[in-house]
């Protein structure tokens, strides 16, 4: 799969799960502690794995913007 169409898939998938971090916490007195620790902590754990991978598929952005010769 290109780097663009595995971004164009990842990108929502973290938005859709930074959304699941904030819902959890928000609404955490409503959820019992094994849904939060499924939800927030699992969610967590792979929000961010998937971080890390969108910086890897980004690193070429980085190099070119931070790391740039002047
Ligand atoms: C926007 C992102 C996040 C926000 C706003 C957030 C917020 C919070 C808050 C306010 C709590 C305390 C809940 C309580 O004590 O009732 C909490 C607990 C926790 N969060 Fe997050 N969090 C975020 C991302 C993450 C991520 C990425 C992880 C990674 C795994 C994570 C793992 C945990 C864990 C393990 C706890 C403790 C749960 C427990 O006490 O059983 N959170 N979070």
């Amino acid at each position: 799969m290109r780097k663009n169409t595995a971004l164009k898939i990842l990108n929502p998938v973290l938005a859709i799960l930074a959304v699941n971090q904030i819902v959890t916490v928000l609404f955490r007195e409503k959820l019992s502690h094994e849904s939060f620790e499924f939800f927030h902590q699992g969610g967590g754990m792979i929000f961010l794995g998937l971080v890390i991978l969108h910086f890897v598929f980004n690193f070429n952005w980085v190099t070119a913007n931070y790391f740039r010769k002047s």
